[in-house]
């Protein structure tokens, strides 16, 4: 039976970690593939001809395995009276902004028609957020040659991803940028750290961990590695590379010391990000109601991005952010393991070796 590609494999333990909606690119999946670690499409809001497209675009720049993430379906309609009274909520913001709101509406990105495209391109890796692939959608990108990863947030997820049939586990701790990976948003959750996540997940299942979330150096890169993961996946610090399409007033917040916080505000689910006023303003009366509020908020998202209004754009980012620097790709991928060796060996002497 042919083998599928194994995080072992990597010359470098490090992956540059999905981000959709703008940061991921062809060319940052590539460079980073190309300096010996693993890079990633974002195939989230995506159409499956677009995600087509992004694979040739890695595909043209290089010929090592990469990786494409996928939302998974999860989650059901909100009520419909819960989504238009935030709706209203915002009506002054778009009309401040002179842009009209987007419609709610109920979909799952795509879903089929893009795990065709992948049943068609076969990449290396195929990981997933939001939820777990059904066990004949894992089996069958196996089949394909495809490794499967499903991002977890908690042991549980980790019992139910194993069982699926997962290759490999992305456990996601709660200082991760972005949208939480949880397989289903809920008020009653509990949020890991990432060490103490890594430690409860190995002690549930054996297979392979990608430790993410938060994750701004070498050391913390050695730190997960030596807590049991077979690499670390970093978002938020390859945001500021040039190779990335992270758009102007998020490289500026990226810059700064602002601070973090989860909220729903921008999209209905639970996602972290630097505080502004539309977050800070709105986030308490922000329902859950994912991909609703999503399609609500894009055009005032948008509209931020292009007048370079920070307050309007959804500022995604670690809680590590600060430490992000200013980068090509492939000379911050060597850095990081130059630097991870350097702290494992310091780590090796204090303990006495
Ligand atoms: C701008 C942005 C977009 C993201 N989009 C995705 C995505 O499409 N799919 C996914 O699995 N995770 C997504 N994430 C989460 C990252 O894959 C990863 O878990 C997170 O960046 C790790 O934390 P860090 O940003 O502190 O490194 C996103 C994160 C950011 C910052």
């Amino acid at each position: 039976m042919e083998t599928r590609p194994s995080i072992d494999d990597l010359e470098i333990p490090i992956v540059q970690a999905p981000m959709a909606g703008g940061p991921s690119t062809p060319e940052l999946a590539a460079a980073v593939s190309r300096a010996g670690a693993l890079g990633f499409v974002a195939a989230g809001y995506r159409t499956a001809e677009a995600l087509r497209e992004d694979l040739a675009g890695v595909r043209a720049r290089t010929d090592r395995p990469f990786g494409v993430n996928l939302f998974a379906p999860s989650g059901r309609p909100a009520d419909p009276d819960v989504v238009r009274r935030y709706r209203e909520r915002l009506a002054a913001e778009a009309r401040a902004a002179g842009v009209a709101l987007g419609e709610p509406r109920f979909d799952d990105d795509g879903y089929e028609a893009k795990l065709a495209v992948l049943g068609e391109e076969r990449p290396a890796f195929v990981s997933f957020t939001f939820g777990c692939p059904a066990p004949d959608v894992v089996a069958a990108l196996q089949r394909d040659g495809c490794a499967v990863w499903v991002t977890v947030t908690g042991p549980d997820e980790a019992r139910q991803a194993v069982e699926a049939g997962a290759d490999a586990l992305v456990v996601q701790g709660v200082e991760a940028g972005g949208h939480r990976g949880a397989f289903a948003d809920r008020e009653d959750r509990t949020d890991y750290g990432l060490l103490a996540l890594l430690a409860l997940v190995r002690a549930q299942v054996d297979v392979p961990l990608v430790a993410t979330g938060g994750i701004a150096t070498g050391a913390g890169v050695a730190a997960v590695l030596a807590a049991g993961a077979a690499a670390a996946a970093l978002g938020t610090a390859f945001m500021r590379c040039p190779e990335a399409a992270t758009s102007a007033p998020h490289r500026a917040a990226l810059a700064s010391s602002r601070p973090t916080g989860l909220t729903r505000a921008f999209t209905g689910r639970l996602a972290r990000g630097i505080v502004n006023r539309l977050q800070a303003e709105h986030g308490t009366q922000a329902p859950m109601a994912y991909p609703e509020v999503h399609h609500v908020t894009a055009p005032l998202r948008a509209h931020g991005r292009r007048s370079g209004d920070g307050d309007l754009v959804n500022l995604w980012a670690g809680e590590a952010h600060e430490l992000a620097r200013e980068l090509p790709a492939a000379e911050l991928v060597a850095e990081l393991a130059r630097d991870a060796a350097r702290a494992a060996a310091a780590a090796h002497r204090r303990l006495g070796g």
